[in-house]
């Protein structure tokens, strides 16, 4: 037998299943947030929490998780990072197993965002800040910042997606990747 072994045989596990559920779990908490929030209710607030704990659970394994799921794999330097940009205006930047750099800055954003989201409904709740417009103003608008940061990301998925022919989004839900070639980062 000849030509390239099956997929499934050669295919290096990247994302570990916390990762996986972790993100699919934290892409439907935010899609029912946004339906739970007009005519606010009981319900928004309880996914908002459980869309503060899969952040918090999340940030921990950025520590004490397997190697792709560690910040200090997938946080670059600001210098790298921009080289990275630089080289994908000219569509030649490298293939990475792990998130790439500007992917890599965008989930610490996403989960920041997220998380100051959650807080800033929380504090809407409290008795001090319950009614307070600018609370509630604030709410909104890191929501609809979250919105724009979401958008970028799926876009920036397609694009890696195009640009190394790989299905992305079957990886994060299979957690598996083909292997780096050598001409790959
Ligand atoms: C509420 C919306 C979303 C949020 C908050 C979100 C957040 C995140 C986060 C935090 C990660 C990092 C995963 C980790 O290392 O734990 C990630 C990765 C990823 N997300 Fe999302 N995501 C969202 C929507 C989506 C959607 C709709 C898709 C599919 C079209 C998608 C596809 C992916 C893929 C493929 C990766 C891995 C990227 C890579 O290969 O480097 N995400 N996302
Ligand atoms: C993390 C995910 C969350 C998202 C995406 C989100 C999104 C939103 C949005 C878009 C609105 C505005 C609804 C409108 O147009 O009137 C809203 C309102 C509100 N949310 Fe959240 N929210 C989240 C979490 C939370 C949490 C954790 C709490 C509190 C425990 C909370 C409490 C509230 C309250 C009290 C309002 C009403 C604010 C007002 O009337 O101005 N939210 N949320």
């Amino acid at each position: 037998m000849n030509g390239a072994p099956p997929v499934e045989r050669t295919a290096v596990r990247v994302w570990d299943p916390l990762v996986r559920i972790g993100h699919w779990s934290l892409v439907a908490c935010i899609a029912a947030a946004w339906f739970t929030s007009e005519g606010y209710g009981v319900w928004h607030d309880r996914i908002g929490y459980a869309a503060l704990a899969i952040v918090c659970l999340r940030v921990v394994w950025g520590f004490a998780g397997p190697h792709y799921a560690r910040f200090k794999e997938f946080v670059r330097s600001p210098a790298a990072t921009l080289d990275y940009a630089r080289r994908m205006a000219t569509a030649s930047e490298p293939r990475h197993l792990g998130h790439n750099p500007l992917g890599g800055w965008m989930i610490v954003l996403l989960l920041v965002v997220i998380a100051l989201v959650g807080l800033s409904g929380w504090l809407y709740t409290t008795d001090r800040y319950w009614g307070v417009e600018w609370v509630g103003e604030l709410h909104e608008a890191l929501a609809d910042a979250l919105l724009v940061l979401i958008a970028l990301h799926v876009g920036g998925v397609a694009l890696a997606s195009y640009r190394h022919r790989e299905n992305l989004v079957a990886a994060m839900l299979h957690g598996r990747k083909r292997p780096q070639g050598a001409d790959e980062g």
